[in-house]
């Protein structure tokens, strides 16, 4: 296989005294979607605080399109092509849907191009069009999940991690979720996501990951891990799980 898009090796973090991350090595292969799955305080969103220079590791690499870029600022990481859909969106919502657009780009500087991406953005996301004047703040979580995710394309990314992107949607916003996180896969974006809803992300992904207290417990092919009695039983409520 080629070169992995995305490779954390060998991280340990910690808060204070705290170790949250032992030894964790993950990769991600270009063109996929990968999803993170595990319990609460398991570590997932310290993962993607660690890929965007938010959590700094205590020791272990970062590599990122066969750079090291561990311990670069995280403007600097954003503009090597990662895009982040934070925890709970992290819009502006005081400002329009367009002014929270244009802050996806704010890295960069070639006006033309900018104005191309939005365009395609908006084809992509019809929706956002509709609401380009309104404040962020007013719209329903399913579009302010769509928009962060239309934010986060504004970047021209690689690479968009995720944490969370369907919690506390109604589940017809979920499946409107889900599917524009494939149809951003297809548009040649890889994605990184975690998941608490490991049926529904395992349904979209290509591979996995199980974090178990900061070290991966599990891994393999989406439908592979859809199908494991472990993964049945631990996150998709046994056997009884469709
Ligand atoms: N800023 C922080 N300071 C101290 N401890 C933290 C901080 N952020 C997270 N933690 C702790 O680190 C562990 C992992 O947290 P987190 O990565 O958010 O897990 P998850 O996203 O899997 O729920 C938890 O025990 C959490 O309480
Ligand atoms: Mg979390």
């Amino acid at each position: 296989m080629s070169e992995p898009l995305l490779k954390l090796d060998g991280i340990n973090s910690f808060y204070g005294p705290v170790q949250v991350h032992f030894d964790l090595t993950l990769s991600v292969e270009r063109g996929q979607i990968v999803c993170l799955l595990g319990g609460n305080a398991s570590g997932k969103s310290t993962t993607m605080k660690t890929i965007l220079g938010l959590q700094r590791p205590r020791s272990g690499k970062v590599w990122f399109d066969g750079a090291d870029i561990t311990g670069l600022s995280t403007p600097q990481i954003i503009r090597r092509g990662i895009g982040s859909v934070p925890e709970a969106r992290r819009l502006f919502g005081a400002m329009t849907v367009r002014e929270n657009l244009l802050m996806g780009a704010y890295v960069r500087s070639d006006k033309t191009a900018i104005a191309e991406d939005e365009e395609r953005v908006l084809t992509l996301f019809p929706r956002l069009r509709e609401r380009l004047k309104q404040r962020a703040g007013t719209m329903s979580g399913g579009e302010q999940q769509m928009l962060a995710m239309a934010r986060a394309m504004m970047g021209r990314p690689k690479l968009i991690v995720m944490d969370e992107p369907t919690m506390g949607l109604s589940p017809l916003f979920v499946d409107r979720v889900l599917d524009l996180i494939q149809t951003i896969n297809r548009e040649g974006v890889t994605i990184f996501m975690v998941e608490q809803n490991a049926s529904l992300a395992l349904g979209i992904a290509h591979y996995g990951y199980v974090l178990q207290t900061g070290q991966i417990a599990l891994e393999g092919p989406a439908g592979d891990l859809l199908s494991d009695p472990r993964i049945r039983d631990a996150y998709l409520g046994g056997a009884t799980t469709a």
